[in-house]
């Protein structure tokens, strides 16, 4: 290529890199999501924002709210936590997502981080909560009170064997380890 073909082609290069790190500076800077996540991790926002997005993106919802998986979240937030009297069956007996929206009205913030790390029957993932940190712990908290009480109690918890009057999710395996099943008679 004669030397001037290859200027022009270099300020054509070198045009279009330009254009394109503009385009790039623009959608970073209109993009709401990024702008957002980048506030989120710069400054801590307050807890109640802090724990209800803990609670949209932990799953909490997804057993605590009636309907909430099968909808896709698609749940009025009032309705948010009120606990299912959709029942939990294995060799555990029958368990259900407890009312939350009650529950944290009756326990101060620190019995909350000691009952929320406590080993539960399955499927609560009571592991998850018990490796949050504290501040997570109480952020959660502090939303789930914000929203105040509502709902009845779900139905208590009922041991291997005995009759269960509600629907239920059957799971079809066993427990895995002899500690699972230690926990389920501890709680027993
Ligand atoms: C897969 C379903 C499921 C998910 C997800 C889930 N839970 Fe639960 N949760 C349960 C069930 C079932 C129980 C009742 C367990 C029992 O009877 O021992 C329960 C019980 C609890 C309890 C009472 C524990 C105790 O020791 O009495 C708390 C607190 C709780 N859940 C908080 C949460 C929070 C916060 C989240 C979200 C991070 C969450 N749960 C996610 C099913 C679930």
């Amino acid at each position: 290529m004669p030397n001037t073909q290859v200027r022009k082609y270099l300020v054509y290069v070198i045009a279009v890199l330009a254009a394109c790190f503009a385009t790039a500076a623009l959608v970073l800077r209109a993009d709401p999501d990024v702008a957002r996540s980048t506030t989120t991790h710069a400054a801590n926002p307050d807890p109640i924002t802090r724990g209800r997005y803990l609670v949209k993106t932990t799953g909490c919802n997804d057993c605590h709210t009636p309907t909430y998986a099968q909808r896709a979240g698609e749940v009025d937030e009032a309705q948010w936590l009120i606990g299912d009297s959709v029942g939990w069956q294995g060799p555990w007996g029958t368990t259900y997502a407890i009312n939350l929206r009650r529950f944290v009205q009756t326990v101060t913030r620190e019995q909350w981080l000691q009952v929320a790390r406590q080993p539960a029957r399955p499927p609560m993932p009571w592991f998850a909560l018990r490796d949050m940190t504290d501040d997570d712990l109480t952020a959660i908290y502090q939303y789930i009170r914000s929203l105040g009480p509502a709902g009845t109690h779900a139905p208590a918890y009922v041991p291997p064997g005995e009759p269960v009057h509600t629907p239920v999710v059957r799971f079809p395996i066993q427990p895995t380890t002899e500690e699972a099943k230690e926990r389920t008679a501890a709680r027993s």
